[in-house]
């Protein structure tokens, strides 16, 4: 298998062919619909609806079917069904299927990686890292488990007693996925659920069907049948899965969607687990000390990789006074330099937006920003038929400005000047957000400060190989603060799959 991280920034020339050939593989589409999988079966019940290449909108890739309640309601008792077989199947052998499952993405790297530019847009090494990173992150949470023992862990007795704690699958999980990570996210979250012992219901996200479809297939071969159940659909069937009979939901997407989930689920008819991610407005502090060049190349690949539809992006840049201008300077010449295309161009930086929703919301916040403040570079990219934007650059809007404080899913930065350190840390924290941070300073005493009051989940110093992303499985754990998170526990790290169990004391005498 290739080894791309987010942070590699070339490909071996041979892969490269592989993957050309591939993206136009998924580009000619799939005859065969996308079919709802439930326990053994397959179904198409449901109104059709069209996976399209965001760089060319009139390309359909493959069709799929909304999945309506009825049909939502039989894939959780597919997954209800085989929840206790799976359960009891010993951890040993859950992680072995699960790690066996894991070779396959390896197997299948440029088919993935194909569908995953054609149907995100994302480029070469984006989507070869992202299905990279599904292998690892399957590995890494088998390993988690492994190490805990199985999550078995004995305690203290007395009077002859033997006691042990046990973590416990809840029985069934909902999973919604989202289109930005179709793969990645989408089995990271399945492969946690899974190898805790749960059964899965995966909702993929509409914009994406296929490429969590050709994920989901190879780790639904190796697991028994109705242990992973995948329905199609947007968000009615999204709901529908959530006012099913799951006994958790792990979600990760927008925190509009993430709030409605989270109350949804809190009905009842008992309190009930949901892991959500929720996007972020993510600061990158530069001091009068840091190394702007440095500084300039983290912000630029992290604010503009995947046109910025990470929600780890760099959003706010928050720079000292003293250095403002160079580092504007060295900002508009990098950007300047990216390449807008699609991911048939090895060369291409920014590919496009999902849709014409996100592309008419980024042009509403243009507008906002040329009349409250200045677009020093960027808009939209009429030349090409996508959802295409040159990466933007906003200056002098007013502090707290709507456009410094939402998140908007797009390649938009918006630069703001500070006149000390603490005010930076104060602008950086002054979001509902706390996904990721980055500093850059050769301070060191400013790196703890930073570390210690910065209000985020992942925090990043002086890193020039993506200022704010790029965390990997197993290296960084990914968590959620305040509005981006629902747990306090991250993905990709040490504490993730444990979100899936509930715990049972057992003492023996
Ligand atoms: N893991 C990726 C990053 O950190 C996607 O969120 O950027």
């Amino acid at each position: 298998m290739a080894t791309v991280s987010y942070t590699s920034s070339t490909i071996d020339p041979e892969l490269s062919k592989q993957f050309e050939s591939a993206l136009a593989r998924a580009r000619a589409g799939r005859q065969a619909p996308i079919l709802h999988h439930i326990g053994n079966t397959e179904s198409d019940a449901g109104e059709s609806f069209a996976s399209r290449d965001p760089a060319n909108p009139a390309t359909v890739l493959a069709s799929a079917h909304t999945a309506g309640r009825d049909v939502v309601d039989a894939a959780v008792a597919a997954a209800r069904g085989s929840a206790a077989g799976w359960r009891n199947t010993h951890h040993e052998e859950r992680i072995e299927v699960m790690r066996a499952a894991a070779d396959g993405f390896a197997t299948r790297e440029m088919e993935l990686a194909g569908a995953l530019s054609a149907e995100t847009g994302k480029s070469r090494l984006e989507s070869l890292a992202e299905v990279q990173e599904s292998h690892d992150l399957i590995e890494q949470y088998c390993d988690v488990l492994e190490a805990g023992n199985g999550f078995i862990t004995p305690m203290k007795g007395r009077n002859g007693e033997h006691n042990v704690d046990v973590l416990r699958p809840y029985g069934v999980f909902g999973v919604i996925a989202p289109f930005n990570f179709p793969i990645a996210l989408a089995i990271g979250m399945t492969a946690a659920a899974l190898v805790t012992g749960n059964a899965v219901v995966l909702k993929p996200s509409d914009k994406t069907p296929l490429s969590t479809e050709l994920a989901a297939e190879i780790v639904r071969n190796a697991l028994p049948d109705g242990v992973l159940n995948v329905v199609q659909g947007g968000p009615a069937t999204g709901t529908a899965l959530a006012e099913s009979a799951i006994d958790g939901l792990a979600f990760t997407g927008s925190a509009k969607v993430g709030w409605g989930l989270i109350q949804q689920l809190s009905r009842g008819p008992r309190p009930r687990p949901v892991l959500a991610e929720m996007g972020g407005q993510n600061p990158v502090i530069v001091t009068d000390s840091a190394d702007l060049d440095a500084a300039a190349s983290g912000i630029v690949r992290s604010a503009y990789g995947f046109s910025g539809q990470k929600c780890s992006s760099t959003r706010r840049v928050i720079v000292a006074r003293a250095v403002y201008d160079g580092l504007l300077e060295r900002l508009v010449a990098r950007t300047g330099e990216l390449v807008v295309g699609d991911a048939a161009l090895q060369e291409m930086n920014v590919g496009p937006l999902i849709d014409e929703v996100i592309a008419d919301r980024v042009e509403r916040a243009l507008k906002s920003a040329d009349t409250d403040g200045h677009v020093v570079t960027g808009g939209r990219e009429r030349s090409l038929p996508g959802h295409f934007f040159r990466p933007i650059i906003v200056t002098g809007l007013p502090r707290g400005h709507r456009l410094t404080r939402e998140e908007l899913f797009a390649p938009f930065v918006t630069i703001t000047a500070v006149d000390d350190f603490e005010e930076a840390i104060g602008e950086a924290n002054a979001v509902d957000f706390g996904l990721t941070a980055g500093i850059f300073t050769t301070d060191d005493r400013q790196i703890d400060q930073f570390f210690s009051e910065a209000e985020a989940g992942v925090l990043y110093a002086n890193r020039a190989a993506g200022a704010t992303t790029g965390a990997w499985p197993g290296e960084q754990s990914f968590c959620g603060w305040k509005q981006s998170g629902s747990t306090g526990k991250g993905g990709l790290g040490p504490w993730y799959p444990q979100g899936f169990c509930r715990e049972q004391n057992r003492t023996f005498v």
